[in-house]
């Protein structure tokens, strides 16, 4: 199976994928390094590990279908199977979801469908789950459709929300369940271990 990653920030999902990838763990490779950023920290590991990085903003094209058609060629050229958003913070087009369906994956930073939906991104997750006065949180992977956060929940896992959290300390109990859920969940998808009962995702052992 053959990854594109898309990344807009830090990158460590796209270094815990890489990592599990190169060490045999998830049975695919990475093709491409995708980002709307030019700076992003992502760009060095992928630098790092010798993986082509395109940089690719949607702003410098003169329409969304204009982006939207060269994307797909990019994927099509890089010979891509799956795309797994890594912190990558623009929607993907219509066309692309619709080309890609049920092969998009992303990894939000709360247990969906709470805290999830259009600008919950980043502490602004972590902010809404101490303010909801939750007791856990966690991670989860799920498919890509047409609307944020929305599409089949493929994998979770919680953590405990502790009394003196701040957004920090809750954010980097989740990122350390992230680093373990999106491998696995990579890992069920290569090895043909999703299946669908209706709208919702499972994974076979
Ligand atoms: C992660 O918290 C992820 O859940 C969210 O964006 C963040 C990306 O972090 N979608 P990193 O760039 O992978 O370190």
């Amino acid at each position: 199976m053959n990854i594109a990653v898309f990344a807009s920030g830090r990158g460590s999902n796209f270094q815990s994928i890489l990592k599990a990838c190169i060490d045999g763990f998830i049975p695919a490779r990475v093709v491409v390094l995708i980002s709307n950023r030019g700076d992003a920290g992502a760009q060095h590991i992928a630098h790092e590990a010798n993986i082509p990085f395109v940089h690719l903003s949607p702003l410098r094209f003169e329409s969304d279908e204009a982006y939207a058609q060269h994307l797909l060629s990019v994927l099509k050229e890089k010979e891509t199977d799956c795309i797994a958003l890594a912190g990558y913070l623009k929607k993907i087009p219509p066309l692309v979801v619709r080309e890609f369906r049920h092969r998009i994956v992303n990894i939000h930073p709360a247990l969906l469908p709470l805290f999830g939906g259009e600008g919950m991104y980043g502490h602004h997750v972590h902010e809404a789950v101490l303010a909801s006065g939750m007791k856990v949180s966690g991670a989860t992977v799920h498919f890509v459709d047409e609307e944020y956060d929305r599409g089949p929940i493929l994998l979770q896992r919680c953590v405990p929300v502790e009394r003196g959290d701040t957004p920090e300390t809750l954010a980097a109990r989740v990122l350390a369940v992230e680093h373990v859920i999106y491998p696995l969940a990579l890992k069920a998808l290569a090895e043909g271990r999703v299946v669908f009962d209706g709208t919702k995702a499972w994974i076979r052992e």
